[in-house]
């Protein structure tokens, strides 16, 4: 069969023969319909994600919406390596695997489950145990994951979502969506102080943090701010990506001062069963429209192109059949 196929790591993915994929038991084998190129997807194929290793040749991509031999449409996880997404033959979990429903852009949900799923999980999670959302601060609002993040928090409820981003563009974009956005500077003490008086008294009950490092610790520094400490809302900090930064340095002040929990949320802290619990009601919503996703799109055979445009974060690279 035809793949996207990586040599190495830090290299660039070639269209290129591979040996088919064999089904195993609790697998089948569906056909390639559309991939998006995620962070996640890059990382793993650099050999550079904490989820595993890379040994190479390796065919990329974690998820796809693919077609069974039943003629349906669904939304997969990978197989096993060297097996992933970015191929004609795809090995598809029977865990993992979703139909899609009726009227689904196929590229709409390779494009969004990854980035949109990474918010709706501990979100999720926080309404059922806090009963409400109440206030959302997104951190990295202006990537693909923030920008999904506005739209769900809407969606499940927050009364205010509070959105921190360095790009105009991107800032404008959640604003359309209900986000209040503030600008960031790069500035521990200015952003600190900008996002502090974005809160005003209102403690927020999830953080949703896709940047770490220095963004995470101006967080910090306005979430430990006096005003915030006449609030005794319990808050829950996502830790969810780090752009900003590998390390973000958490004061002993903020941990004695208020109720606050930082975890982790991904591939490991994340039960798989959780995810497939809620991976239907989301492609529901992006099925629907509810949420929009934006995304564009290159053939297969075109993998080269489509991998050096996803390195920005524009809209999600999608890989679509030739
Ligand atoms: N754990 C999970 O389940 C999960 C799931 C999905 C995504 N993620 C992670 O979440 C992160 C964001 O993903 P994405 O899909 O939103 O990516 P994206 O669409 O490429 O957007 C990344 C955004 O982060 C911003 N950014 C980068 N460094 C920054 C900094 N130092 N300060 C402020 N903003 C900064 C970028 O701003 P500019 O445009 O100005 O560069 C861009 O707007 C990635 O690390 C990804 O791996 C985790």
């Amino acid at each position: 069969m035809k793949a996207a196929v990586l040599y190495s790591a830090d290299s660039v993915p070639v269209y290129a023969d591979f040996a088919d994929p064999q089904p195993s038991e609790g697998t089948e084998v569906v056909g390639f319909v559309a991939a998006g190129i995620h962070h996640v997807t890059r990382s793993v194929a650099a050999g550079r994600h904490y989820s595993r290793g890379a040994e190479f040749p390796l065919i990329p991509g974690l998820n796809a919406v693919a077609r069974t031999a039943a003629g349906d449409l669904v939304f997969t996880s990978s197989g096993p390596p060297p097996y992933g997404t970015f191929a004609e033959r795809i090995v598809s979990p029977d865990a993992m695997r979703f139909p899609l429903p009726g009227g689904a852009r196929p590229e709409a949900v390779a494009a969004g489950v990854n980035p949109g799923m990474a918010s709706w999980l501990p979100m999720r999670a926080r309404l059922a145990d806090a009963g409400s959302l109440r206030t959302v601060l997104i951190l990295g609002v202006t990537g693909m994951s923030g920008y999904l993040a506005g739209q769900n928090a809407r969606l499940l409820g927050a009364t205010r979502v509070v959105g921190a981003g360095r790009n105009e563009a991107g800032l404008a974009r959640a604003a359309a969506v209900g986000v209040e956005p503030v600008s960031l500077s790069g500035d521990r003490e200015t952003d600190a102080s900008a996002i502090a008086s974005a809160l005003g008294e209102d403690t927020p009950a999830i953080v949703l943090d896709f940047v770490w490092g220095h963004v995470a610790e101006a967080a910090f520094a306005a979430l430990a701010s006096p005003g915030m400490s006449r609030d005794d809302t319990d808050t829950r900090y996502a830790q969810i990506g780090a752009l900003g930064g590998a390390h973000a340095a958490v004061p002993s002040a903020l941990l004695r001062s208020r109720k606050i929990t930082i975890a982790g949320s991904g591939a490991g802290s994340v039960a798989q069963a959780e995810i497939a619990r809620q991976l239907p009601a989301y492609l529901e919503l992006i099925a629907d429209g509810s949420v929009d996703v934006p995304f564009r799109t290159f053939p297969l055979s075109d993998v080269g192109a489509a991998w050096a445009a996803s390195a920005d974060s524009g809209p999600r690279v999608v890989l679509v059949r030739d």
